[in-house]
């Protein structure tokens, strides 16, 4: 593993950490401060814009529950580790902690009845996130956030505050500076018109944090493209516009797999006379290798203020530590430990990577 491959793994694992504690007393504040100083990627768009597709092809696995109307109801929280070559992939719910799920249509059927529990079997929405965590070989350090769609109007069985809800709750992910914005516009609809982009706009003007990702070529009216929105002419964004082929409700129906999927994204820009000279910069496994090697920059770029702000944890912990006069439960004091214990390896392994860019290791 290379040092920035471990210095993410980290800041993944005090993240995982952070979230198991939750709001355990005094140093609530220090852990959500550490959170939300680490990068994570939130999508927004539009009620079945392809969010919770395009999440699933970035992760390489089928677990999302995905369909036209309202399906996403609560934030899934889902963080990405990176695990040692041959070893056995599997998942993790932060609600039920101990499990550990390999069959990835059973996390899709937990993620739907969580979902369910908290908001019934209705389309209502709830702030509450769930928190899933998969450890994989084939995944890279990453922290996604699936969110509700945003919507114009309230359907039968929404309370007519939903529309504003949902921008709330959507809007508390994105307006984090340290929130890399996926803004899920389909491309069978006026770009002018998209929600992504207005909302995105707003909370990112410089659009140094936000990736312009363009669903549903397949489904544009025959004898037009997207080129204009592609390269950058219609909107332009600083970092490059990103198409994407899912696989449309028919393929789900039909269980049409990843693989097979991705494959048939491949060919299709490989093969189409309007995207054919831009299709090694185009598809989801582009988006994911993009996505990645953005967040390697931002954290590079964070490295000094998420260093004072471990050291501020670790010098918070410490004292906490020595403090605890009242028994704590166990749990909780085995996690600030572990958080304590991440943070000492962050420090550690970021200072080697600061020695090894420099001879002699003066800093
Ligand atoms: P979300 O509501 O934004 O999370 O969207 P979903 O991922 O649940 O997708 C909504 C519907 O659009 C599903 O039926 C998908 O199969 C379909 N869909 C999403 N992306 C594409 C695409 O690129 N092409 C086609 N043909 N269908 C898509
Ligand atoms: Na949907
Ligand atoms: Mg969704």
């Amino acid at each position: 593993m290379t040092t920035m491959e471990s210095l993410i793994g980290l800041v993944n694992r005090i993240q995982r950490a952070c979230t198991v504690l939750g709001d355990y007393g005094g140093v609530d504040n220090a852990f959500s401060s550490l959170w939300e100083a680490l990068p994570s990627v939130a999508v927004v768009g539009g009620q079945s814009s392809g969010k919770s597709s395009v999440l699933e092809s970035i992760v390489g696995r089928d677990f999302l529950p995905r369909g036209s109307g309202i399906v996403t109801r609560r934030p899934l929280v889902l963080q990405l580790h990176k695990t040692e070559d041959g070893s056995q992939e599997y998942a993790e719910f932060l609600h039920l902690p101990k499990r550990r799920f390999s069959d990835f249509a059973v996390v899709r059927k937990e993620i739907q009845d969580e979902t369910d529990r908290i908001t019934g079997k209705t389309k209502q929405i709830s702030p509450v996130p769930i928190h899933l965590s998969i450890y994989s070989p084939n995944v890279v350090n990453l922290t996604l956030i699936d969110l509700p769609g945003l919507t114009k109007v309230a359907v039968e069985g929404q309370p007519e505050s939903i529309v504003q809800d949902i921008e709330t709750m959507v809007r508390t992910y994105v307006e984090k500076p340290n929130c890399i914005i996926l803004a899920i516009s389909p491309a069978n609809q006026d770009i002018a018109t998209s929600d992504a982009i207005k909302l995105a706009r707003e909370v990112d003007p410089s659009g140094e944090r936000t990736f312009g990702v363009l669903t549903k070529l397949d489904l544009m009216d025959k004898g037009t493209n997207a080129l204009d929105v592609l390269e950058g002419r219609s909107y332009r964004l600083q970092h490059p516009w990103v198409g994407i082929v899912n696989r449309s409700q028919a393929d789900i129906n039909k269980n049409v797999d990843m693989i097979v999927a991705r494959r048939k994204e491949r060919e299709y820009f490989a093969t189409s006379p309007d995207y054919g000279h831009l299709a090694n910069k185009m598809g989801s496994e582009y988006l994911a290798k993009l996505l990645s090697k953005h967040l390697e920059s931002a954290i590079r770029a964070r490295i000094p203020s998420i260093t004072s702000l471990i050291n501020k944890t670790i010098d918070e912990l410490e004292s906490e530590m020595d403090h605890l006069g009242r028994p704590i439960a166990v749990d909780a004091g085995a996690q600030l430990y572990t958080i304590l214990e991440l943070c000492r390896a962050f420090d550690k392994v970021f200072k080697e990577h600061l020695d090894g860019g420099r001879p002699g290791g003066d800093r």
